[in-house]
């Protein structure tokens, strides 16, 4: 049976380890072609080896996602090789510090608004310009969080920067709409990643802390959240724009 990505063009950002790793294995199982940017290059050809191993077609870029001028080039070099983008996940994305706000500093809070709220905005640009540009249809998913929906103490800058992709997701879904560009965001909870394992510093402690906070009582797997993205770039999902899905086994509901 075909994938429900059969023969689609689509980009990850943030794909060398975690949620974009796990979901570029997905997308090209579905039967994309994923091309990943990220600044981790090792870890980024260990994601196109693993996808190739599986029979599935990647390649990797080493690519800044808020460097304007860099995710341009990649754009271009997407439409040489392929004439198509149909789907974009932007995904990087850091953590910052955790911290108060009076001991968050102005450079930290410019760190990780760099990398998570302005790297998805030029992103999404860079991927609207070349879908407009080429005539087609597209669907864009960037990672919010759960911590996107609601306050969490300690983390301020992470905060508003998942709060933003929001509003800029339903900003750009309502501006491309009648073009047939889809734009939406999921909101992971706690996943199994590099991530979760350097915020709480790889304790077991404070990880069992944390699951007792979720209704479905465990942290999720990457791929969790790769599934829910695969739907959401497909046309399965044909008639779903500017949500922020939340991917989070309950957080959020209680
Ligand atoms: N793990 C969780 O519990 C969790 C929960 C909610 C949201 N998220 C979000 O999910 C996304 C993926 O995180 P993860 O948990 O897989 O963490 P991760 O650290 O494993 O992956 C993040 C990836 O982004 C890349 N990256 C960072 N800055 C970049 C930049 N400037 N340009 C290109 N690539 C860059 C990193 O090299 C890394 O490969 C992030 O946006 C994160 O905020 C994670």
């Amino acid at each position: 049976m075909a994938g429900i990505l059969e023969g689609k063009i689509t980009l990850v950002t943030g794909g060398s380890t975690g949620i974009g790793r796990a979901t570029s294995l997905i997308l090209a199982r579905e039967g994309a072609t994923v091309v990943i940017a990220d600044l981790q290059d090792e870890e980024g050809a260990n994601t196109v080896a693993l996808i190739q191993a599986a029979g599935g077609k990647a390649e990797y870029h080493h690519v800044d996602v808020a460097e304007h001028a860099a995710v341009n080039a990649l754009m271009g070099h997407i439409e040489t090789t392929y004439g198509a983008l149909d789907g974009a996940f932007n995904n990087a994305g850091i953590e910052g510090p955790t911290a108060k706000v009076l001991d968050y500093t102005v450079e930290q809070w410019e760190r990780v608004q760099r990398v998570n709220l302005t790297g998805v905005f030029v992103c999404m640009k860079c991927e609207v310009e070349l879908m407009t540009k080429l005539n087609r249809a597209g669907s864009i998913v960037s990672t919010s969080s759960a911590a996107g929906l609601i306050g969490i103490p300690g983390a301020s800058s992470y905060n508003a920067s998942k709060h933003g992709v929001i509003g800029l997701t339903k900003t750009v879904a309502l501006e491309y709409a009648a073009r047939n560009i889809r734009v939406n965001a999921v909101c992971p909870g706690f996943i199994e990643t590099p991530m979760l394992n350097r915020v709480t510093d790889a304790s077991v402690k404070i990880r069992e802390q944390m699951i007792r906070t979720v209704p479905m009582k465990r942290v999720a797997q990457p791929s969790e959240i790769g599934e829910a993205v695969a739907w959401l770039l497909s046309e399965r999902s044909s008639y779903v724009t500017g949500v922020a899905l939340p991917v989070d086994g309950g957080w959020v509901a209680m």
